[in-house]
């Protein structure tokens, strides 16, 4: 495996005369967590249909496992698994029979995948339901199925998009585990994800795209310290308006989003004991995070 798991070189997609994807280039190192973040329509899924193969660049180049994409995609796709932003898996087939017809495109013979699929089931934490049929799955149970479905090939690199959407708070952090205990034996990540938590908990590395344009890259907290570099006082409350004029004079800076104020300080106290004398407004102080660096990079109003 050379040094690069993943390599984007001034990549190109167009769709009907519009550029979704526009110059990206990024590195992803072999055994790292690389996050891919950006707002709706940012080029995400876009970006990873074109590594894989499925969808080809207009300008650029790709190679995935050393290989060039998609050239030969094939090649390099034995090597990678997927878990695709919408699940699909076949509804009418058991959990076990869903890991047998995906050993098959691998070339496994079924005694072979029969062999792994107490692994896997363990991995997914799904070994009570190997003879359910998928449609009477969870939410959170199909994902994790995804996910050990994707893990049938032993792949070296796994590209992820969106794996812990729509899921609850304990199945986004049992599939968090489950990818760090995959990281620890040394495999390659690549995600997205609208979670800055996850990208924040998970990623080496992440890079910012809008519009199909990289905005940022780099490690989460130094993203954070270079963006923001700066606690936040979030405040909610009535006239949002009035406050950020009284508050103003002892901020770096104020957005507003909706009915929310997000103050960033230096030094907090002359806004917290402001806010102290207002039993009208619920505030809180925190460090800033990953979440502040996207919706500074990206705004704070909804884009599609
Ligand atoms: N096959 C296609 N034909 C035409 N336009 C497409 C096609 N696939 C994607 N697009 C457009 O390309 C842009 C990027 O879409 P993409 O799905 O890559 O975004 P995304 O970052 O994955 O968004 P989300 O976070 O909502 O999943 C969008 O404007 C989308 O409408
Ligand atoms: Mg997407």
């Amino acid at each position: 495996m050379p040094e690069a798991a993943i390599e984007f070189h001034r990549v190109e997609k167009h769709y009907g005369g519009r550029k979704v994807v526009d110059g990206l280039s990024f590195d992803v190192r072999v055994g790292e967590c690389f996050g891919l973040l950006g707002p709706n329509g940012a080029g995400k899924t876009t970006t990873l249909r074109m590594l894989l193969g499925i969808a080809a660049p207009d300008a650029g180049s790709i190679r995935l496992c050393g290989e060039p994409i998609p050239a030969r995609s094939r090649i390099a796709r034995a090597r990678v698994g997927v878990v695709p932003q919408f699940d699909n898996l076949d509804p009418d087939f058991t959990v076990r029979e869903n890991l047998l017809v995906f050993g098959r495109y691998f070339g496994l013979s079924a005694a072979q995948t029969r062999a792994l699929v107490p692994s896997l089931l363990e991995f997914a934490r799904l070994e009570s339901k190997a003879d359910a049929r998928v449609a009477e799955l969870s939410g959170g149970m199909k994902r994790r199925l995804t996910l050990a479905r994707a893990l049938v090939n032993d792949p070296d690199v796994l590209v992820m998009d969106e794996p812990t959407t729509g899921l609850d708070p304990q199945a986004r952090h049992l599939i968090w585990e489950r990818l760090r205990s995959l990281l620890s034996r040394g495999k390659t990540i690549l995600l997205t994800t609208h979670f800055m938590e996850e990208a924040e908990r998970l990623c080496d590395r992440l890079c910012v795209i809008e519009e199909g344009r990289k905005i940022a890259e780099g490690a989460p907290k130094a993203l954070i310290a270079s963006e923001i570099g700066c606690d936040v006082i979030e405040v909610y409350g009535p006239d949002p308006l009035a406050l950020r004029d009284e508050l103003a004079p002892f901020a770096v800076r104020i957005d507003i989003s909706g009915e929310t104020l997000f103050c960033y300080v230096d030094d907090p106290q002359p806004v917290l004991a402001r806010l102290k004398q207002r039993d009208d407004l619920r505030y809180l102080h925190r460090p800033a995070n990953l979440e502040d660096v996207f919706l500074r990079l990206t705004g704070r109003e909804m884009q599609d």
